[in-house]
């Protein structure tokens, strides 16, 4: 019934594709696969590729995938969601360290076509400008593909911030403290991240946000129903022009 990544039920919410999918595995191929479309669309492409436990799967699909298929990525341009303040990129529980270890090590990305934030710069608001002037040349980002935080953050965009930043340095919120420090092995002090804005978020040309799990039922439902607004910045998914939201079925709450 779920085979040949069919989604189990595809709906439209205002303007947003809603994706569910019957289990994790089937959602990231799914992902996978709409990955590889904008690859096939665009081989100049610019990505910008969230961390975190959500799209881990997908991305060692799109890897394996874009391996055995011979699928040509050395034009494709990579640039960072976030990066946790003070934390060297040597440290597992980096933005930094994951996409290496998952992305761009087994692809053997060229290096001048990563552009990841450096949280440890002793000047912050100039990482943001640079990143900011980055993203212009690069005429602005084609796929934006992101996790939903407990608390509905996209990237570091946490409740309540400005709807129209560009890369910022934000102060994370005590749930993002809190649930941040699954990815450490070691108690770390996480305070302010660095993260590309709303604005980038609303400019990127397709925009995926994907969640799994119960324990994102709660946020996936305000998603969904809340009013839209930066107090939930996960329910600004709504007012993109070309987004796509893909869950699995313990996410949507469907029995
Ligand atoms: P997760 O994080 O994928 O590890 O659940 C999502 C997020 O905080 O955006």
């Amino acid at each position: 019934m779920y085979l040949n990544n069919q989604p189990y039920l595809h709906t439209k919410n205002d303007r947003m594709n809603c994706s569910v999918h019957s289990d994790y595995h089937q959602m990231s191929e799914f992902a996978a696969n709409e990955i590889l479309s904008v690859l096939a669309a665009n081989p100049k492409a610019t990505l910008c590729l969230a961390t975190g436990d959500t799209p881990l799967l997908t991305y060692q699909l799109l890897v394996e995938k874009i391996i055995r298929q011979k699928i040509k990525i050395s034009q494709i341009h990579f640039v960072g969601l976030d990066e946790w303040v003070g934390v060297p990129h040597t440290n597992p529980g980096s933005c930094h360290y994951f996409l290496h270890k998952n992305i761009f090590t087994p692809l053997n990305v060229n290096l001048k076509n990563i552009h990841l934030f450096d949280a440890l710069s002793a000047n912050l608001a100039d990482e943001c400008k640079k990143m900011n002037e980055l993203i212009d040349r690069l005429q602005g980002i084609d796929l934006m593909l992101v996790g939903i935080g407990r608390n509905g953050h996209i990237g570091f965009n946490e409740p309540g911030d400005a709807e129209n930043n560009f890369a910022h340095i934000s102060q994370l919120d005590p749930l993002t403290i809190e649930v941040g420090q699954k990815y450490f092995t070691e108690t770390i002090h996480l305070q302010k991240g660095l993260t590309l804005g709303l604005a980038h978020f609303y400019a990127a040309r397709k925009v995926m946000m994907m969640a799994n799990g119960i324990k994102k039922k709660e946020i996936v439902k305000k998603t969904l129903e809340y009013p839209i607004s930066t107090q939930v910045p996960a329910t600004l998914i709504r007012k993109h022009q070309n987004a796509i939201l893909i869950i699995d079925k313990d996410a949507s709450g469907q029995e």
